[in-house]
């Protein structure tokens, strides 16, 4: 009997969690991985063109939860979760990252008895004004195995007391680039935007705290509208993001800026193919913080912490607020450009690290170590 392993996604960073694992599993004649889908994220260019683009079949399950308020999403995903779980019982379910699902899945999963492991475990940002920061310090207090990007995030867990069913797996981001990169590479999205590698900046901003208070998304489009004066900027909007500024008649402004190119969410490929080429990204996001460290490329983020402090001991992120944003931009165009760092666990591995222990775990012997020692 196939051991069943549930892989939860949710929203549209986890694509880039599970695809790695996806496609490891497959391989391993004793698995059988399942891809839940929450649907807290719907739309084509948040969803299904990233399972597209990262070669994912449709969703074995499709919850079609939406949105709502946080405790909306979350009380819904844990009921429809529950079912699913009650009618096709996992041997093991993963959550990764720290959007709402990833909690809901974990404590739906875990008061049945299931066994839940954490992707992306240990990252903390210290601000419990996060709803993402309730989500990863509420999942991995609960979960059974935690699988962690780098040392500072296993670390961070030996500070709160928690040493059992911890693995440092390293970054599975990395690895959904590794597996991407030929198609980023051959993408032809700078072209179709007109831009030569190294003349542009990217800008992407969807945090409630940047766009949904108005005060700080006119201050965002002030501070573009001002570093656009010394390079292009790329802006490819959330919804959320495009929402607020049509509401607040920020929009035409930034479109009639022959600097400022706007451009709804893009999905994964052509999304990195823009980020390889540019000279500096702006962002709120948080894996973009780490596919820019990876890739040697500066980035400013627009927060007042991080949960990938990595990316800034070790990388090329750096925090900004609204009064250093635009001078830390010009700091960094007059730069030459970093070089790639290399961070332990960043080498588009994790996947078979994880697959190893996911056999370890359910009494598995990995195929390849069936064939060595079969030889
Ligand atoms: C969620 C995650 C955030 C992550 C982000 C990536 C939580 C708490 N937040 O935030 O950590 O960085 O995803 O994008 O889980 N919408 C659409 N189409 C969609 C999805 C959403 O139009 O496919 C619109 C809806 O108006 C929705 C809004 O975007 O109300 C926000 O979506 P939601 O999933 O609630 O949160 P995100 O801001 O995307």
């Amino acid at each position: 009997m196939k051991k069943i392993i549930h892989l939860v996604m949710a929203a549209r960073p986890n694509v880039m969690k599970v695809a790695p694992l996806y496609h490891a599993l497959k391989k391993e004649s004793w698995a059988e991985p399942c891809i839940v889908h929450t649907g807290q994220h719907y739309t084509d260019n948040m969803s299904g063109a990233f399972l597209r683009d990262l070669d994912l079949p449709e969703p074995q399950y499709s919850l079609g939860v939406g949105s709502g308020t946080h405790a909306t999403q979350t009380g819904n995903t844990m009921m429809a979760y529950e079912a699913l779980c009650l009618g096709h019982r996992p041997d093991l379910a993963v959550v990764v990252g720290d959007v709402n699902a990833t909690l809901a899945c974990a404590l739906a999963a875990k008061k049945l008895g299931i066994p839940v492991a954490h992707m992306e475990a240990g990252l903390r940002s210290f601000d419990r004004a996060m709803p993402e920061e309730i989500n990863r310090l509420a999942t991995d207090s609960i979960c059974d195995y935690l699988w962690t990007p780098s040392p500072d995030a296993t670390a961070q867990l030996e500070r709160e007391g928690i040493s059992g069913g911890v693995t440092e797996v390293g970054n599975i981001m990395i690895d959904a680039y590794c597996l991407a990169e030929d198609q980023i590479k051959a993408a032809g999205t700078r072209e179709d935007f007109r831009l030569e590698a190294g003349q542009y900046a990217i800008a992407t901003f969807h945090r409630p705290v940047n766009v949904d208070i108005i005060d700080h998304l006119h201050h965002i489009c002030d501070i573009l509208a001002d570093i656009a004066r010394d390079i292009k900027i790329v802006l490819p909007l959330h919804p959320r993001t495009r929402k607020q500024l049509v509401l607040n008649g920020l929009m035409a402004p930034l479109q009639k800026n022959p600097a400022v190119i706007v451009c709804d969410a893009l999905p994964y490929v052509p999304f990195m193919n823009l980020v390889l080429g540019a000279r500096l990204v702006m962002t709120d996001s948080g894996g973009i913080q780490e596919e820019t460290t990876y890739l040697g490329i500066p980035c400013l983020t627009l927060r007042t912490t991080t949960e990938r402090p990595i990316t800034i001991s070790q990388g090329t992120n750096r925090l900004v607020h609204f009064g250093t944003l635009a001078d830390e931009a010009r700091r960094v165009l007059v730069m030459p450009s970093p070089k790639r760092p290399v961070i332990k666990g960043w080498d588009g591995r994790a996947a078979s690290r994880t697959v190893r222990h996911i056999a370890q775990i359910l009494g598995a012997a990995p195929d390849q170590v069936r064939k060595r020692e079969a030889a």
